[in-house]
């Protein structure tokens, strides 16, 4: 209806926010400055994304980042927007980003009570100059209680299970952010005719069982024996009735895209472990963690294909680890293909 078109009858980030205040972590209304301040960072992301290939911030910047790969305009740019914000906030001690080999310290004098964000701040970079779907992922731990002084990159070494909200931005045919703090999932789509973001998605659940499988194919050479039965399986015996046949491969190289397709659909994204890649090529503390919490909030499972992913005991800011994440039914049939017992 009109209202709703318009957003009449449809809440505002922020209202939700304060609604839900009484229940985010440290609800000295710290917390919900902090996801305000990541709001904002994400409409400048917006804005400069939707001005992609008018503005030069197509191309690279000529660096190399931590990760090896060629850094992209967009993803210098996305990462200062991000961490310009945090530092503006003032609720955010330290900052772990894809684009900063080092932990990035905000705060130097007592860290009692703050937080530390962990980001990828341009997901899906190789997708920019083409006009495909893009993200920017992030995790939100807490400066541990008994912490005194300042807080260096051992701190933010925390397993995912103990992250206090995770979240994601997909700048795609909408622009819209999803997020948990721990009671479930929801998801807010920008209105820029008023610059909000507005609740679209209360409550998301994800289906127990789809029809989609996000992979590389490209690697299946260096797969395991398990992951090629698996997708074979998909592929040509699996039963017409149960699960839904045929399966559909959906894959488009923004791992935050394919997720929130699958999340919102059902399905299964899996980045193996593959010849270039022995841990697999996603990030734990700034991709697989975010999106594990969120599938987790919202019914579904994240796997490293040995063991559960909010339990990978983190050793460095920039660890890689495989990932098998969606639909619970997908993911338990690709651990026991992985197992050797089907
Ligand atoms: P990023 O752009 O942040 O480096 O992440 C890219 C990741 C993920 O978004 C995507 O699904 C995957 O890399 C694609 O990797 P391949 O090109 O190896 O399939
Ligand atoms: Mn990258
Ligand atoms: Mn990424
Ligand atoms: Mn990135």
């Amino acid at each position: 209806t009109a209202s709703t078109l318009s957003g009449g009858s449809l809440k505002t980030l922020e209202q939700f926010i304060i609604e839900r205040e009484s229940d985010s972590p440290g609800s000295t209304g710290q917390f919900s400055r902090l996801l305000r301040d990541l709001a904002l960072a994400a409409k400048v992301v917006e804005r400069d994304v939707r001005k992609a290939g008018l503005v030069d911030i197509f191309g690279e910047t000529g660096d190399v980042n931590v990760q090896g790969e060629v850094q992209k305009k967009l993803d210098l740019l996305a990462h200062e927007e991000f961490v310009r914000a945090l530092r503006r906030g003032g609720e955010v001690c330290l900052i772990g980003s894809e684009e900063h080999a080092e932990a990035i310290p905000l705060q130097f004098d007592d860290c009692q009570g703050k937080y530390i964000v962990l980001f990828d701040p341009l997901d899906g970079s190789s997708n920019v100059d083409v006009n495909v779907s893009i993200g920017t992922i992030f995790s939100i731990y807490k400066v541990p209680e008994d912490h005194a002084g300042p807080v260096s990159v051992e701190n933010a070494l925390q397993p995912g299970r103990d992250q206090v909200a995770a979240g994601y931005i997909v700048y795609g045919s909408s622009t819209i952010l999803v997020y948990t703090t721990g009671n479930g999932v929801n998801g807010f789509t920008l209105d820029p005719s008023i610059g909000e973001f507005l609740l679209s998605h209360p409550n998301i659940r994800t289906p127990e069982m789809g029809e989609m499988y996000s992979i590389n194919e490209g690697n299946y050479n260096s797969w395991e024996p398990g992951l090629k039965e698996y997708i074979k399986w998909m592929q040509t015996e699996a039963p017409e009735d149960d699960p839904p046949r045929p399966f559909t491969t959906r894959y488009i190289g923004s791992f935050v895209a394919d997720f929130h397709r699958n999340l919102m659909k059902g399905g299964v994204y899996i980045y193996p472990a593959n010849a270039r890649n022995p841990s697999g090529k996603l990030r734990l503390m700034y991709e697989a963690n975010p999106m594990a919490f969120i599938i987790e909030q919202a019914g579904g499972i994240a796997s490293t294909g040995n063991g559960r992913i909010l339990d990978v005991p983190p050793e460095a800011l920039h660890q890689r680890c495989p990932v098998y994440i969606g639909s619970p039914k997908m993911v338990e049939m690709a651990k026991s293909f992985l197992a050797g017992e089907r």
